[in-house]
Order: C-alpha cells, then structure tokens, then sequence
C-alpha cells in the first residue's frame, strides 16, 4: 500500500510524502451500547484501516485528498472551520477546527489518506480517520499529545463537528489497539487493561452485511437520548450517574418509576449488557470460549428485541451461525442498523462456513456479504 500512496502523493502534490501514518478500524467484542452509559466495553484493533501521506507546505493551505473518493478540499488556513455538507473530509477537518480553536499552531498540509475498511460499515472508519488525524497533527509538530487525549479530543470532533453523540468505545480502541489483545475499557473512569485474546481452534471472523446504512446517525442519536431519559426517571429514587451504575436488582425495583416501555426495554438491554460484559471477561480468563460464545449469542438477542439497532439482514447472520455447528457463538457488532458481525469460527471449518453462509444469505436477502479473516493488530502508528 505504502509505494502506491507515494506515488499517488507525487502525482497529485509534486513531491514526496514527509510521513506515512496508519490507523485501523475496530471491532467490539462484547458491551454494545453501553460506552455513553459509563458501562466497561471490549472492542480491539483489526488489520484494516486507513492510511494517510502528509507534508507540510508553505502556502497556508489545507489540502484534503482520498483515494476511495473524487471529491478533495483546498482550504486557506482560518481560525475555524465548519463542517461541508456530508463529504468525507468532514472527519478531518473537525479534527483541524479542534486545533484551531485550541490555539494549537498547525501550518498548511498536502494529505493524501487512503482506507481498505469498508465504510458506513460499523468498523469505525470514522473515528479512524480522525484519530489519524490528530495522531498526525501531533507528531508532525512535535506537540506530543497522549494516545488517549488523542481519542478524547477526536470523539469531541465526532461530538460536536459532525453531530453524532458517540461515546469513547471506537476513538479508544483504534488509538490504543494492541497486537492479540482485546481492551477492557471502563468508560466512565477511562481505566483499561489489555486482555489476552486466546481464541485456540477458533477464528474471529468478521462479515459485513452490505446493507446499505440509513439514518443510522439520527437513530443512534435517539437511542443516545432514551437512555438519559431512562436514566433521569431511575434517578429520582438511585443514586446513579450512568445507567451502567445502577445493579439488575435495584433495577428491577426501580424499573416501574420508567413508566415507558420503551425506555424500560433500553435500560434492561444497557444494565443487562454491562454484566455481560463481566460475563465474558471472566470467560475469556477462564479460557472458556463455549461460555463466551453464548454469552456473544445473548448480547446479539438483548440488542435486537431489547435495543432494536439490529435488523433482518444482521439477524439473518445470527441465525446461521447459530446453526453451523462449529460456530459458538455471533453477534452484531458496534452501532447497528446494519453494518457488520463478528463470528467465533473454527478455524478448519472456515472453507465450509464462508460459503454457505453467503449462499444463505444471498437466498434471503437478495445481495451477498463479505466475510474476512482479520487480524488483531496495533493502534495508531508512523509506518
Ligand atoms: C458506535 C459509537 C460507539 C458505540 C457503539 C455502540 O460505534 O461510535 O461510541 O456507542 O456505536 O456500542
């Protein structure tokens, strides 16, 4: 990837690239929905991701150039930015309107990024490009920002420039993935540890429902909204911050003060969840991937009838893993609405499940999936 960067970089800049940065995508493991309610996640850094050749100039200017798109930008250096209808380099120049308004000195810059992480597809290609971005910023002019402010101030771009109300989950993982591990991020305290990810016979296989995402902003934005509605009538008789506070038993004490079946759904999916997450932890360091599997297949339930983010094509995935007798265990995986699963297969079944799968799929939906291999790889980095 990295020659054919280059040369794209000369033929559209006339020079060579100074540096090369890469960030991944992510998957999550277990904990879906659960990073804006202050609850522990388990996503980690996959082998795709995006790519970005970048030099300074003298000409005051920002020039934001992609090889998965046409469209490019070329701005004058300003105080602030604002956001350009729904183009791609919207991503990274929140990320300049933040150092911008910061006051943080940045000259202009030739950038030229590339992905190979299928887009809008749940794989966070957009926290990607934006804390690859910032990552970029910072060592270009030495300004030696932390991985985790790095993440910090990218999940504020994706906040308060582009309008969605994420949570840390996706800027966290892809700055601070680490090769073979899955992080245990508490979201609340920002505390996490690296868990060891021995999946022995079985493989982590990630298959993208092509379907084609709607709304998908608006609707997490919704969901975003029930839960502090959720929340702030749970309040009036709990001490709690977060909903990911409050225990299984004082919820179901408390749960009739809701008054909203709705909402009383979205809380059980969020609280429901977060012990699932203990759930798996424990699984994980039992080195019991029968137990973790089940407890993947309970998450994937608790999302489409509880949270209703899932959908017929995700569900028809779920479905057949759950009859191919060498998967343990699936689950839809980040936002939802479409987007992508994550599969726990064994590893010598791999040529029969790839397959039939797709035929299955392709019968009931209309249109086929991608399924892949990836592999757990690092976050952020200079190549
Ligand atoms: C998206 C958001 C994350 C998280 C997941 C759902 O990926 O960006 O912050 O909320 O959805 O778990």
């Amino acid at each position: 990837m990295r020659d054919e960067l280059v040369k794209e970089f000369r033929n559209r800049f006339h020079k060579d690239p100074e540096r090369i940065f890469f960030c991944p995508g992510r998957v999550n493991l277990i904990g879906e929905h659960i990073d804006y309610n202050g609850g522990r996640v388990m996503p980690c850094a996959i082998s795709p991701g995006v790519w970005l050749a970048v030099s300074k100039n003298i000409n005051k200017t920002l020039s934001f150039h992609c090889l998965n798109f046409p469209e490019s930008a070329e701005l004058h250096l300003q105080t602030s930015y604002s956001r350009s209808g729904a183009e791609w380099f919207n991503y990274p120049l929140g990320v300049f309107d933040h150092f911008a308004e910061s006051e943080m000195p940045v000259s202009g810059m030739d950038m030229l990024f590339y992905g190979n992480l299928p887009i809008g597809a749940g794989l966070s290609s957009s926290a990607s490009i934006e804390v690859l971005t910032a990552f970029a910023i910072s060592e270009m002019f030495g300004m030696n920002i932390s991985k985790i402010e790095i993440a910090l101030l990218s999940k504020k771009v994706e906040n308060e420039f582009i309008g969605v109300n994420c949570g840390i989950m996706d800027q966290f993982a892809v700055a601070l993935g680490k090769k073979d591990k899955a992080i245990l991020l508490n979201c609340d305290s920002l505390d996490y540890e690296y868990l060891p990810l021995y999946l022995g016979e079985y493989t982590l296989v990630i298959i993208n429902s092509n379907k084609p995402r709607k709304l998908t902003e608006s609707k997490y934005n919704e969901r975003f909204t029930e839960c502090g509605r959720a929340l702030k009538a749970l309040k009036k008789e709990l001490p709690a911050q977060h909903l990911c506070d409050i225990s299984m038993n004082d919820f179901s004490a408390h749960r009739h003060l809701i008054n909203d079946p709705v909402l009383e759904k979205r809380a059980l999916h969020v609280i429901s969840e977060n012990s699932r997450v203990e759930e798996a932890v424990d699984a994980l360091r039992q080195g019991d991937l029968f137990k973790f599997g089940k407890v993947l297949y309970a998450s994937h339930e608790s999302l489409k009838e509880l949270y209703e983010v899932s959908g017929k094509e995700l569900d028809t995935i779920v479905d057949f893993c759950k009859t191919f007798r060498r998967c343990i265990g699936a689950r839809m995986t980040g936002a939802g609405f479409g987007g992508c699963v994550i599969a726990l297969v064994n590893k010598d079944r791999l040529d029969e499940f790839k397959p039939e799968l797709i035929s299955n799929y392709e019968n009931i939906i209309g249109y086929k999936p991608e399924v892949f291999v990836s592999e757990i790889g690092e976050g952020v980095k200079e190549l």
